[in-house]
């Protein structure tokens, strides 16, 4: 009898402690889940006030954020977002994840018009940003855009505009809204377009060819650009022959776009990068290096400016900039210095692995077409943050684009000027090209491409 009892005892004390053990495992996943939502959450910069705010927006909308995404902020604002849908709420996670740096207006925008699949870029945020941008017109902009991706955000939205404006929604859209006519001392401008097309007679689509365009005197083409600051005489035939097909372009314009190459076709009509320009020489889609060329007189970053190497006098260039910028209590960071013509074939070749061609081509050069190759090109972060990526919001990009040029550097990719580079915006990267010239890029706003045609080729 008292045997059977202390075994019932064992028996019950055993199974209090399984059960006790068990609570106390679950009670710890379930803390331990709770708490690292909250901790990633704060990791991504949320507050306490929008940790709650997030969640009870969850579980009032009875959604889930799955653990395999991401715990960006602009969760929260996503689900602030006017139009927010939550039949969509996956497709603004899933659309978030792949393009981390879209606003949240613009995730709902494109998932609620059904192009979750978009490629998304900083273009088509402008677009659909623009002040006269008109959401009848989406599918014509995204269509234009895919078809004139040299054109900025500006042109796109006022060219459609225009052409829906003269309804004419059947023509081949074309550029519109630039000053030149073929009248050499006109300075009239979209209006005089317009007019012209309305006079037009009713059977001719105001943007088909007119067959009298190919008889416009070649003086009088030539005399559109006579006298134009940047006209380089050996491009004149050049200007010409794009007028013709832009013809509602201005002639500044033309002679801008001509200059940079961009009549030509990027990595296929090439040409040797001058090596005999030294430190002038320009790379880019039209100028290559040989993949066995490595900059002479290369120097190691020091660990407390960055990392890698550069040539001598471009590295010169940072210590002084960066001894100014410290008494500014900033601390600007060599990220990416020179690159050597196989380590770029690496890069480039695992962007177009995640990202195909087209897109890789818009922010990453070709082995050989980089610009890092020349030791002259340094991309930017700062001590605190390496991340290039963030370097735009910092406070050291803020003083390095005001002052860069002081030192010799220019801002090699700017903003709205990726149809003549061919890069979109890198607000990081820098090339070294002398005080002088560095002034008179920042001063006159254009890029190394006009400055080199002009001045130096
Ligand atoms: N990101 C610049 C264009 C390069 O790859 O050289
Ligand atoms: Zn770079």
């Amino acid at each position: 009898m008292e045997k059977k009892k202390k075994r019932k005892l064992k028996k019950g004390i055993i199974l209090f402690l399984i059960i006790f053990i068990l609570f106390w495992l679950f009670l710890g996943v379930y803390l331990f889940q709770h708490k690292s939502f909250d901790t990633k959450l704060k990791e991504h910069g949320y507050s306490k006030e929008e940790i709650q705010e997030l969640k009870s927006h969850l579980e009032k909308k009875n959604l889930e954020i799955v653990l395999e995404y991401d715990y960006q902020k602009t969760i929260l604002h996503i689900l602030n977002e006017k139009d927010f849908q939550e039949k969509y709420f996956s497709y603004y996670l899933k659309f978030l994840n792949r393009y981390p740096n879209a606003t949240s207006y613009d995730i709902v925008f494109f998932v609620n018009h059904g192009l979750e699949d978009i490629t998304y870029n900083p273009d088509l945020h402008d677009i659909i940003h623009h002040e006269k941008f008109k959401e009848e017109y989406l599918d014509d902009y995204l269509k234009y855009y895919e078809e004139h991706q040299e054109l900025d955000a500006e042109k796109i939205v006022i060219d459609v505009n225009t052409n829906k404006e003269e309804e004419d929604p059947n023509a081949n859209l074309k550029p519109v809204g630039g000053e030149v006519t073929s009248n050499s001392n006109s300075n009239s401008n979209q209006n005089s377009h317009k007019n012209s097309n309305s006079n037009s007679s009713s059977n001719s689509s105001s943007n088909t060819k007119d067959p009298k365009e190919e008889d416009i005197p070649l003086e009088e083409i030539t005399a559109l650009f006579l006298g134009k600051q940047y006209m380089v005489d050996r491009n004149m035939d050049r200007y010409r022959k794009y007028y013709l097909s832009h013809k509602n372009l201005s002639a500044d314009e033309i002679i801008t776009r001509v200059n940079s190459n961009i009549d030509l076709t990027a990595y296929k009509d090439v040409t040797a990068s001058d090596l005999g320009k030294g430190d002038l020489l320009i790379v880019n889609k039209y100028y290559y290096l040989d993949k066995n060329y490595v900059p002479s007189n290369l120097v190691a970053v020091n660990s407390k400016h960055g990392r890698g190497y550069l040539k001598k006098e471009a590295y010169d260039a940072f210590i002084e900039m960066y001894n100014d910028a410290v008494k500014e209590g900033l601390y600007p960071y060599i990220q990416s210095p020179y690159r050597s013509y196989s380590y770029q074939t690496t890069l480039y070749n695992n962007y177009v692995k995640r990202d195909g061609v087209k897109e890789a081509d818009t922010y990453s050069a070709r082995p050989g077409y980089s610009e890092h190759q020349t030791g002259l090109a340094m991309d930017l972060g700062t001590s605190k943050n390496h991340s290039i990526g963030d370097f735009e919001s910092s406070k050291e990009f803020t003083w390095v684009s005001k002052n860069a040029y002081k030192y010799g550097f220019i801002l090699r990719y700017p903003k709205n000027k990726q149809y003549l580079t061919g890069y979109m915006y890198e607000p990081w990267h820098y090339r070294y090209v002398g005080k002088e010239i560095a002034k008179y890029i920042y001063e006159n706003n254009i890029t190394y491409e006009e400055y080199f045609e002009y001045f130096l080729r």
